[in-house]
């Protein structure tokens, strides 16, 4: 099956012949490694996405359930040298470690930001509630957030 994806605003045609999840088709097709590949469980959240907007955990996501859809990877949200205000956030409040889990952080925060410019502490933890870190206790990702969210 031929899958047409607008992958951080390119159109990619994908020739899908075995039943590919789209974070398989992201990393192992397309060589868009900013998002992990971990639990591939819908557990952890480093393998997220937005989807026509929407985050979502891109190991549970069919690439053909994705055919005709917009998909914005992190590479999509920042680049080397272009980094996307959360990512120089993160960076300034120690919110990054190994930097496993901080791909699917930033396509969350970014997530968050865009459909509530103002959240709360707890709103913030709410909409992380999905992304597991080994490293940091979450401290300096919540307060990389709230630095934006002070500065609006
Ligand atoms: S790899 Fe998708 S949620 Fe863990
Ligand atoms: S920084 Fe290592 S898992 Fe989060």
């Amino acid at each position: 099956m031929n899958v047409r994806l607008i992958v951080n605003g390119r159109t990619i045609n994908v020739e899908v012949t075995t039943p590919l999840s789209l974070l398989q088709v992201l990393r192992e097709e397309l060589g868009l490694l900013g998002t992990k590949d971990a639990c591939e469980q819908g557990e952890c959240g480093s393998c997220s996405i937005l989807l026509n907007g929407d985050l979502v955990c891109s190991c549970l996501v069919m690439a053909a359930d994705a055919d005709d859809l917009e998909v914005t990877t992190v590479e999509g949200i920042g680049t080397d040298g272009n980094l996307h205000p959360l990512q120089r956030a993160f960076v300034e409040h120690g919110a990054v470690q190994c930097g496993f889990c901080t791909p699917g952080f930033i396509v969350a925060g970014v997530h968050l930001l865009d459909q509530n410019p103002v959240p709360t502490s707890g709103e913030i933890r709410e909409a992380l509630s999905g992304n597991l870190c080994r490293c940091t206790g979450y401290g300096g990702i919540e307060r990389a957030i709230q630095s934006l969210v002070e500065g609006t």
